[in-house]
């Protein structure tokens, strides 16, 4: 069986119209990263500058997030980043189940391609594509294993600090645990 490259599915995706959301959407936005990755983050769907640039987190939540990496040692280009989602919600509004099940196959075959150890969910949206039945508030910052050879380490959406100050040291400190989870893997 032939491989994809993540440059393949980039063209593939340009061309998909699965979703209606790429009517109002400028353009589908795929991840970016670090093909070989061990860590992935994923969060829930572009916003107004990703939709206008075309790559994930490069917006007011994408600094954070960068600035959250630095925290614990590492670098945008050290991991891969993308989204449950590949176009702009209309007004960034929350996507819908539909929406979220009619992308789905974009970031199962973006796992396949990048095959990461740790997996990030950012928010509820990503945590819920892995484990239906918990809640972020109960998960966030806590290794929860997948199979044998996958952990998913759940962590607040970064945007959400950004509405609620509370949560900026919860990340801040989820970050932390994250890094010592990642460090005693190894
Ligand atoms: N929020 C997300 O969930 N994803 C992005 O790419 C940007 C903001």
């Amino acid at each position: 069986m032939l491989a994809l490259s993540l440059s393949d599915l980039q063209s593939k995706l340009r061309e998909w119209k699965g979703c209606a959301l790429h009517k109002t959407a400028t353009q589908a936005v795929l991840g970016e990263g670090n093909p070989n990755a061990d860590v992935m983050f994923i969060g829930e769907a572009p916003g107004q500058k990703e939709d206008e640039l075309g790559r994930p987190f490069v917006g007011a939540a994408g600094q954070f997030l960068d600035e959250l990496l630095g925290t614990i040692g590492l670098k945008r280009a050290d991991v891969y980043i993308s989204n449950v989602v590949k176009y702009r919600p209309p007004g960034n509004r929350e996507p819908t189940p539909e929406e979220k099940e009619q992308c789905m196959p974009w970031l199962k075959m973006e796992i396949a391609i990048i095959k990461p150890k740790v997996i990030v969910p950012l928010g509820r949206h990503a945590l819920g594509h892995f484990f239906t039945k918990l809640s972020i508030t109960e998960a966030h910052g806590k290794a929860q294993k997948l199979t044998d050879t996958v952990t998913v380490f759940p962590i607040y959406h970064p945007a959400a600090a950004l509405h609620n100050g509370g949560l900026r040291q919860a990340l801040y400190d989820d970050f932390q645990a994250l890094g010592k989870f990642l460090l005693e893997r190894k």
